[in-house]
């Protein structure tokens, strides 16, 4: 058994790829309030469907007391996700707690927007940095297709206000780009946002889950999709904030801000990939794409030490060799298997 000392000497891992640990994204909610059909089909996912339980989730001290885990690791920016994280009772305060982590210089979220304008303010006070927030259309029709049916994009654009007034920096639109669904309303979604610090971000439609009948017809690559933005309004690459960054980011010739293309299945980004999921549950996956996780609620539950918890992480990180995005039309690629849902995995 290694003391304290040595045992805080081990060098953060890394995987297989030589790829380290930098960020976890949390779920913290498996339900959702939208049902977006390339996420959680509304025939999938209708009233009989069985969520987690209360108890079944990670109370906010497990989360904390992993996410404090995966820092020593190396892991240094903190994602929370869902399903829709904001269903999650007071999860200001579970935002406090990750944001006094020594170590952490990153406390973001991602949100459908439906709920912000009601807690932007409570959660920067607490401690969250910024926020990214789905929006896939202006236009109120499209933008029930791509939900589900629910909400309305006045509601999204007052969270964002809301989130702006609030101090919360930089404001990111995620934008999921299918052909024939949203693709017509993709220029008027950045009219209205050039000119502010908001940045929009094309994502290409991916292949996630087994349940959103994904189809290669229906992606937009990003470079098709950047070709007709530059024919309106001329953009000039700039450099990315950070390694492993997933958005190839762009400016406005014209100084209006900035857009971005996250290029998932036509440009894949594995090779720098340095993100761990943790679900709703407590299982550890590392990799959007993955077919199977490792149970920490389980031993967490049971009474394991940090250092027997930190020694489980330690070895699934070793032994990731996951570029699903790289391999996807491959033989040996997950996509005849059983593959984790988005909305549970986070995103
Ligand atoms: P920033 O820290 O602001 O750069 O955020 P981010 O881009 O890491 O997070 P965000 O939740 O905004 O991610 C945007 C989208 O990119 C995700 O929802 C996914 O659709 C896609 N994405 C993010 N990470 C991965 C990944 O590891 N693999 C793949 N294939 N797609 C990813
Ligand atoms: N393809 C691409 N992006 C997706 N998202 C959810 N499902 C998909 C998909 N099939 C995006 C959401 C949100 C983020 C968490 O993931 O729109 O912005
Ligand atoms: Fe909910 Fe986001 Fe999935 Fe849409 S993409 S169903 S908002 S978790
Ligand atoms: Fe990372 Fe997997 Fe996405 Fe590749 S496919 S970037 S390994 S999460």
């Amino acid at each position: 058994m290694l003391n304290r000392t040595a045992h805080r000497a081990l060098a953060a891992p890394t995987d297989q790829l030589g790829r380290a640990m930098h960020d976890l994204r949390i779920s913290v909610m498996d339900r959702c309030n939208f049902r977006c059909p390339y996420c959680m089909p509304k025939e999938t996912y209708g009233e009989g469907y069985r969520f987690l339980g209360a108890t079944e989730r990670l109370s906010f001290g497990e989360i904390t007391r992993l996410a404090g885990l995966f820092v020593g690791l190396g892991v240094r920016k903190l994602r929370l996700t869902g399903g829709e994280p904001l269903l999650r009772a007071g999860l200001a305060e579970l935002v406090g707690d990750l944001a006094a982590l020594p170590d952490v210089e990153d406390v973001a979220l991602t949100t459908n927007g439906l709920l912000l304008s009601r807690h932007a303010h409570e959660l920067q006070a607490q401690g969250l940095a910024r926020v990214t927030v789905s929006l896939d259309s202006l236009d109120p029709e499209v933008f029930r297709t791509m939900s589900g049916g629910h909400g309305h994009p006045n509601d999204i654009l007052q969270g964002i206000e809301t989130a702006i007034s609030a101090g919360l920096s930089p404001i990111k639109v995620n934008c999921v780009l299918e052909r024939g669904v949203n693709d017509h309303t993709a220029l008027a979604l950045l009219e209205h946002f050039r000119g502010t610090p908001v940045i929009v971000r094309f994502i290409e439609y991916m292949d996630v889950g087994n349940r959103n009948h994904w189809d290669l017809k229906r992606v937009i690559p990003s470079k098709e999709m950047q070709a007709i933005v530059h024919a309106h309004w001329p953009l000039v690459p700039i450099a990315a904030q950070y390694i492993g960054e997933v958005a190839e980011r762009y400016a406005y010739a014209d100084g209006q801000g900035e857009v971005g293309f996250i290029s998932s299945v036509s440009q894949p980004f594995c090779g720098s990939c340095s993100r761990a999921r943790l679900s709703s549950e407590g299982q550890l996956y590392t990799c959007l794409f993955a077919t199977k996780g490792l149970d920490l609620r389980g031993p967490l539950r049971q009474g394991a030490t940090d250092q027997e918890l930190e020694s489980l992480i330690r070895s699934v990180w070793m032994a990731r060799a996951d570029r699903y995005s790289e391999i996807r039309t491959s033989p040996q690629s997950a996509e005849h298997q059983r593959k984790i849902e988005m909305y549970y995995i986070g995103g």
